[in-house]
C-alpha cells in the first residue's frame, strides 16, 4: 500500500496537526519525516487543547502507530517535557511511539549554536525558533551528528567529542552561555529516551506497506520555509516538501499515495523574511486577532495577510498535490471583502511563476471577493456553505487545478468538513 503525505503549502502553521488527527482513523500509522521541535501543531477535542512538537499527530486517536522517522532532529530535554505533559493529561504513549534509530539529536549546544549564529546575523536574522534545527542539521550533512541509535554505543564519548567542536567553534563568537543547566536537563531527556522503544523505521514502514497498511506521513513548517524552494535564507533547514517523505522515512517515490496541501484561507509568517502579500495595516492586525494568529511554539505574533495563490500554485506543482484542504475560513467570516494574489507585478511585468527572489520589487497583483458575512464555524455540511463562500472556494479550485476536499471551519476535531 501507500504513503500518504499531508504538507503545509505556506509559511507553516497551516493547521497540520488538526488534519492530521482527524485522517488518522484512516490509517494504520502515522509518522513525522522532518523537522523537529520548531514546529508546533495544535489539536482541539473535547475541550482540551494539545500542542505536539516531535510527537506526531496521530498519538490520540485509539491504539495506531506513531513514529519519529530518520529525517526528524530530536531534542531529548524536549521530548521529555512533552511526553510528561501527555503522560499527565493521561494520555499513555509507550507503547505506541517508536522512534527511528537513525533520527539526528540536537545537542545542548546546537541551541547555543543557533543563538550565536541568529545573533551574529544581526538585522539579517533569519528569526529562528532558538531550537537548535540549522545547526542540527549542519552537523548531519557534514557527518558530524549524532544519531538515537548512538545512545545505544559508546554515547558518552562520542557526545564529548561533540561538545568539545562544538565549544571551539562558539569561542570564535561574542556569546557567554552555561552549558551546565541545559546539559543537566539535556540527559534527563536521554534517559527517558532510553525508556522507548528505537526502531529501524525504514524496515518497520516498509513492512507496514508491503502488508497491505497505509501510513500517514506529517510534515512539518510549510513549503514556503523547505530549505531548496522556500524564500531562502529565510527557511528552515529541511526538505519540508512530499520529497521530503521519501528521505524522511526511506519510503521509494512510487509508494507516495496522496499528496494532502493544507493552506490557510489567508496566509501568515513567522519569522523574517519575505512575504508579498503581508497587511501591515488593520486588516492584518484583524486577521491576527480574530485567528489568533500567536506562535505556538514561541508566542511571538504571526505576520498576516492575503492568500497568495502565485505562491500556492508553485506549492501545488513542487509537492504534487492530489487533494487541497483550506483551514480557517471561517476567520474571514466578519469581512466585507476578501482578496486574494493572482499575480505578480515584476519589474513592470505581470506573471503567475514564483520568481527567484520574491523579496525584489514583487507587488501582487489581487482580485477582490464580496465576503460571506456569515458565521461558519458551526456549519456541518457543505451544503451550508453561503454562496460567497463557494465562490471563493472554486476561484481557488480553478486557480491551483486541484480540489479543496476538506474545509475546516474552527480548531476543534468536530469542526471539519469533508466534501
Ligand atoms: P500546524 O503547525 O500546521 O499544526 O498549525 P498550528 O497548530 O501551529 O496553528 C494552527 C492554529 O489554528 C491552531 O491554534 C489551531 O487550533 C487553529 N485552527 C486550526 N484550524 C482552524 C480553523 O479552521 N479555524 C480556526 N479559527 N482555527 C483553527
Ligand atoms: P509548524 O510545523 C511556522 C520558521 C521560523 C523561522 C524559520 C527558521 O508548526 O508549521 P528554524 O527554527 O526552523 O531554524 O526557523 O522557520 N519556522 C516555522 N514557522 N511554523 C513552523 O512549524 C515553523 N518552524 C520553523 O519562524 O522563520
Ligand atoms: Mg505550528
Amino acid at each position: 500500500m501507500k504513503v500518504d503525505v499531508l504538507l503545509g503549502l505556506q509559511w507553516g502553521d497551516e493547521g497540520k496537526g488538526k488534519v492530521v488527527d482527524v485522517l488518522t482513523p484512516r490509517y494504520a500509522a502515522v509518522t513525522r519525516f522532518q523537522g523537529g521541535p520548531n514546529a508546533g501543531h495544535t489539536l482541539e477535542f473535547e475541550g482540551q487543547k494539545y500542542v505536539l512538537r516531535s510527537i506526531p499527530s496521530g498519538i490520540f486517536q485509539g491504539d495506531k502507530v506513531n513514529i519519529i522517522g530518520n529525517g526528524v532532529v530530536l531534542d531529548p530535554a524536549l521530548f521529555k517535557a512533552e511526553v510528561e505533559q501527555l503522560e499527565a493529561s493521561g494520555h499513555n504513549l509507550r507503547s505506541r511511539l517508536l522512534i527511528s534509530r537513525k533520527a539526528h539529536l540536537i545537542l545542548p549546544t546546537h541551541r547555543l549554536l543557533d543563538a550565536a549564529y541568529e545573533a551574529a546575523k544581526g538585522k539579517g536574522k533569519i528569526g529562528t525558533t532558538g531550537k537548535g534545527i540549522g545547526p542540527t542539521y549542519t552537523d548531519k550533512i557534514s557527518r558530524n551528528g549524532l544519531r538515537i541509535g548512538d545512545i545505544e554505543n559508546n554515547f558518552q564519548q562520542k557526545y564529548n567529542d561533540a561538545i568539545a567542536r562544538h565549544k571551539e567553534i562558539l569561542s570564535h563568537y561574542d556569546f557567554a552561555y552555561n552549558l551546565d543547566e541545559i546539559e543537566k536537563e539535556w540527559f534527563k531527556g536521554i534517559e527517558l529516551l532510553k525508556t522507548f522503544t528505537f526502531v529501524d523505521s525504514e524496515h518497520y514502514i516498509n513492512n507496514l506497506l508491503t502488508s497491505g497498511k497505509t501510513v500517514l506521513a506529517e510534515g512539518a513548517q510549510g513549503t514556503m520555509l523547505d530549505v531548496d524552494f522556500g524564500s531562502y535564507p529565510f527557511v528552515t533547514s529541511s526538505n519540508t516538501i512530499s520529497a521530503g517523505a521519501c528521505v524522511g522515512l526511506g519510503v521509494s517515490p512510487r509508494r507516495i499515495g496522496e499528496v494532502f496541501g493544507i493552506f490557510k484561507a489567508y496566509c501568515t509568517r513567522v519569522g523574517s523574511g519575505p512575504f508579498p502579500t503581508e497587511l501591515e495595516d488593520q486588516t492584518g492586525e484583524t486577521l491576527r486577532s480574530l485567528g489568533h494568529e500567536y506562535g505556538a511554539v514561541t508566542g511571538r505574533p504571526r505576520r498576516c495577510g492575503w492568500v497568495d495563490l502565485v505562491a500556492l500554485r508553485y506549492a501545488v506543482i513542487i509537492n504534487g498535490v492530489s487533494q487541497l484542504i483550506m483551514m480557517k475560513s471561517d476567520v474571514l467570516d466578519a469581512f466585507p471583502e476578501i482578496k486574494a494574489c493572482v499575480a505578480y507585478r515584476v519589474a513592470g511585468k505581470e506573471t503567475n511563476e514564483l520568481p527567484f527572489d520574491i523579496s525584489e520589487d514583487v507587488t501582487p497583483v489581487y482580485k477582490t471577493f464580496k465576503g460571506w458575512q456569515t458565521p461558519m464555524s458551526s456549519m456541518t455540511s457543505e451544503s451550508q456553505f453561503p454562496q460567497e463562500f463557494k465562490d471563493y472556494l472554486s476561484f481557488i479550485e480553478t486557480y491551483l487545478g486541484v480540489p479543496v476536499k476538506i474545509v475546516s471551519v474552527g480548531p476543534d476535531r468536530a469542526q471539519t468538513i469533508l466534501r
